[in-house]
């Protein structure tokens, strides 16, 4: 590619993640992180809105107005709206320079657990949405790239993405995925657990945007220095007014307790199957924790304790996909070490 190309480029990086999406612009860097979230009037199929502007639609919308997610566990869910949902996004980042290059080379991060027809229908949306060539990487191995491990190399790296809808995990080493993990549970699974904990305690019902903040807010994988509280509003399921409870942190770890011991289990699990020259490596260099769930307080303190390794917490937990995605479109040798498709 001549250097004008490249100046003017506007090859994406993209993480289509369940909860949030990324896009990485090569040359700029991460420029835009939004709700995957698109609005649309039932109706007419419109689409009203997309990203941040249709999640504070959620929950609040007339009967005619849907703000739906179009990912869901990791995987695209709903095919119209996720072109929607890209077509809107990549048009936002793209530079004003656009109509002068050509069309974009797309580097998609996708869960390692994807199928063929789910590949294939990733790829025919981002053609749809505007790209020239359409790289698909596995979202372990982007994460590992985007926090600095040195996937390369021969040694093993551990890397524990926590996102929304999923959970992945991986071992890698020269490149390739040497194990890899990916379960349907992650920090989506822990706002039910915290809205059904308070359902069942209290009578307290709760919408999906308090779960998720009292997670936010007062959430813990172990205990805390200093316990916290937290008021939270809700319907009263038997009187059906509105209600006012104050919450406290050990509360919301026990109601959390299930889903994170499902996630530790995965862990041992795939440290169990690791060959054991690449289990040293791990000894020695631990594992780092990615993805929204990796700022769940003391979650490293919680694996660390469970598998007895060293852990890290990646320093931009939520942006660790899609930085990597965009270093696969910066560095040629990142880009080469996958098949396009
Ligand atoms: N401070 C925090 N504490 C706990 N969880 C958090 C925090 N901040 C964000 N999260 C959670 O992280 C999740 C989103 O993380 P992320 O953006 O990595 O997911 P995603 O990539 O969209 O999903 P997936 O990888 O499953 O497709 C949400 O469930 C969100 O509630
Ligand atoms: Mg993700």
């Amino acid at each position: 590619m001549t250097r004008i190309a490249r100046f003017f480029s506007n090859d994406l990086g993209i993480d289509l993640g369940t909860a949030n999406t990324a896009v990485y612009l090569r040359g700029k860097g991460v420029v835009l992180m939004e709700p995957s979230i698109v609005a649309i009037n039932r109706d007419t199929k419109e689409v009203l809105a997309v990203g941040l502007e249709a999640k504070k639609m959620l929950g609040k919308t007339p009967a005619n107005i849907i703000a739906m997610k179009p990912m869901k566990d990791g995987v695209i869910a709903d095919f119209d709206a996720c072109e929607a949902m890209l077509r809107h996004f990549i048009n936002k980042v793209k530079s004003p320079r656009h109509k002068f290059v050509m069309p974009p080379r797309m580097v998609i991060a996708v869960p390692s657990g994807i199928t063929s027809v789910e590949r294939r229908a990733v790829r025919e949306t981002a053609l749809k949405a505007g790209a020239r060539i359409v790289k698909l990487v596995e979202e372990p191995m982007a994460s590992a790239i985007g926090v600095g491990l040195p996937v390369e190399e021969p040694c093993g790296s551990f890397i524990l993405d926590i996102g929304g809808g999923t959970t992945e995990m991986a071992v890698i080493s020269l490149g390739g995925l040497v194990l890899t993990k990916s379960l349907r549970v992650a920090g989506n699974e822990m706002d039910e657990a915290i809205s059904n904990y308070l359902k069942k305690k209290y009578n307290l019902l709760v919408g999906e945007r308090t779960a998720e903040d009292i997670k936010i807010n007062i959430g813990s994988a172990y205990p805390l220095e200093e316990e916290l509280t937290l008021e939270v509003h809700g319907r009263d399921l038997v009187e059906g007014l509105p209600k006012m409870i104050r919450v406290r942190s050990e509360e919301i770890r026990e109601a959390l307790k299930e889903t994170l011991l499902a996630i530790v289990g995965a862990v041992r699990d795939i440290l169990e199957e690791t060959p054991p020259e690449l289990s040293s490596d791990l000894v020695e260099r631990g594992l780092v924790i990615a993805g929204g769930g990796a700022l769940l307080r003391n979650i490293d303190k919680l694996i660390s304790q469970e598998t007895k390794l060293p852990v890290k917490v990646a320093e931009n937990p939520l942006l660790a996909v899609v930085t990597g995605a965009g270093k696969m479109l910066e560095e040629e040798r990142y880009f080469k070490m996958f098949p396009s498709e």
